[in-house]
């Protein structure tokens, strides 16, 4: 499943980052690192391997996955069929079609060609960083795709040496740069600073590091360059060396499931006055503005999207959560912007309808209107239900049943 690989890759690039992390710290003390212990090289390289191998997998799988990548016409639909678009993908999707082929081509070039320079030298390695940071910038400004974008940055900085950060700090004498500069002069011109227990325990976890970093590279590497490249997967139990890149195929159409509740007691009644539910930020209403969320991550509104384009049977849990709007949960409440019955009785009956979204157009008699969105609704998405209808479906799922409030 989709949502699954998703989410499992996310997890993987933070336990696989973090894991990196450690070794960046001293050993067994958090006090400052003693004289003549620099950053391993060992690490640096870690991260640096890291993330080409993030880039290089999410470009290939990319022109492996979906014609569009190839014709360059992906960033036609991706600004509106993104998981939760932002403000600045509503404009942005009216860009001309040269301007999308650009960003698609600038997409390939920075995950096929950029990830290269991390291996031809101090500059290049530099070059390599900065290209990245502002790739991942702009995919923040352009769209909501959490703290994965944050996360992706992060690798990227390990690039960046005391030259290249110098101006990040304060010069002239005294300053933290100038003691700097001294205390590596020094170095250089003492003596090797005797091997302490310290120092060698140290030495010997960073080489042990790049040792099982090697051996568990290897099946990583066979699958970046089989044409059956599989996405986001690890080839171990520890998951501290994974295979990335995921949106190999792009939607080319945007379906939401809108949750309704009527109070009515007779669902298939012409005169049930359906309510909507609307989540924090995916789309619902037309008339709300999209949103801002990134870093923040909202779990519940992407398996909404997953949701959209495949069937309630493939996710039950949608099915769960129709059971607890049936008795006004207050927990599951908390997770959505609005609840028509809030303050009131809980609904008697929840459906789901299935509609097919589009951004209204700038300047049009939509947006006129104050509408972001416009939508045609395709069919049910699951059929009325009761909580008393659910009781069979709890029942064989071993779901506690929601008690009537
Ligand atoms: C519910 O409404 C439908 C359509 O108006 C009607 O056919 C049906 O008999 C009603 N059911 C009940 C239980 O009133």
């Amino acid at each position: 499943m989709p949502s699954l690989a998703l989410t499992w890759g996310w997890e993987s690039q933070l336990l696989e980052t973090g894991f990196l992390g450690i070794f960046l710290c001293p050993l067994w003390t958090l006090s400052p690192l003693p004289r003549g212990t620099p950053t391993s090289r060992i690490v640096l390289w870690g991260f640096r391997w890291l993330i080409f191998r993030i880039m290089l997998g999410a470009g290939l799988i990319k022109i492996r996955g979906d014609r569009c990548w190839r014709d360059l016409t992906c960033m036609d639909f991706h600004y509106e069929t993104q998981p939760v678009p932002n403000p600045m993908a509503y404009f942005l999707h009216r860009s001309p079609w040269w301007f999308h082929h650009f960003e698609t081509f600038s997409n390939h070039f920075l995950e096929l060609v950029v990830p290269f320079f991390v291996f031809l030298g101090r500059r290049m390695c530099v070059l390599h960083g900065a290209l990245q940071i502002l790739f991942q910038v702009v995919l923040i400004i352009s769209g909501n795709l959490s703290f994965l974008n944050w996360l992706t940055i992060v690798p990227s900085l390990a690039c960046f040496d005391d030259a290249t950060l110098g101006f990040l700090f304060p010069a002239g004498p005294g300053g933290l740069k100038d003691r700097v500069l001294k205390m590596q002069e020094e170095e250089t011109r003492e003596p090797q600073a005797p091997l302490t227990c310290g120092r060698m325990a140290r030495r010997t976890a960073n080489l042990a590091l790049g040792v099982l970093i090697t051996w568990l590279s290897i099946p990583v590497v066979v699958n970046l360059l089989s044409p059956q490249q599989v996405m986001n997967s690890s080839f171990n139990p520890l998951r501290i060396v994974n295979t990335y890149g995921a949106f190999g195929s792009i939607t080319k159409e945007r379906t939401e499931v809108i949750l309704q509740g009527t109070a009515s007691s007779n669902a298939s009644s012409p005169d049930a006055e359906w309510e909507d539910y609307e989540f924090k930020c995916k789309p619902g209403n037309l008339r709300r503005r999209p949103c801002l969320i990134s870093p923040y991550h909202y779990r519940l509104d992407w398996l909404m999207w997953f949701a959209a384009f495949q069937t309630y049977e493939h996710n039950e849990w949608i099915i769960h959560l129709a059971g607890k709007l049936l008795t006004n949960d207050a927990q599951a409440l908390s997770l959505l912007a609005f609840n028509p019955f809030a303050g009131r009785a809980p609904p008697r009956w929840v459906r789901a309808e299935h509609y097919r979204y589009k951004f209204s157009r700038p300047g049009g008699r939509h947006a006129a209107e104050g509408k972001w969105w416009i939508r045609k609704r395709l069919g049910p998405y699951f059929p009325p239900l009761s909580l008393q209808d659910l009781k069979g479906y709890f029942r064989s799922r071993e779901w506690p049943y929601p008690e009537p409030s």
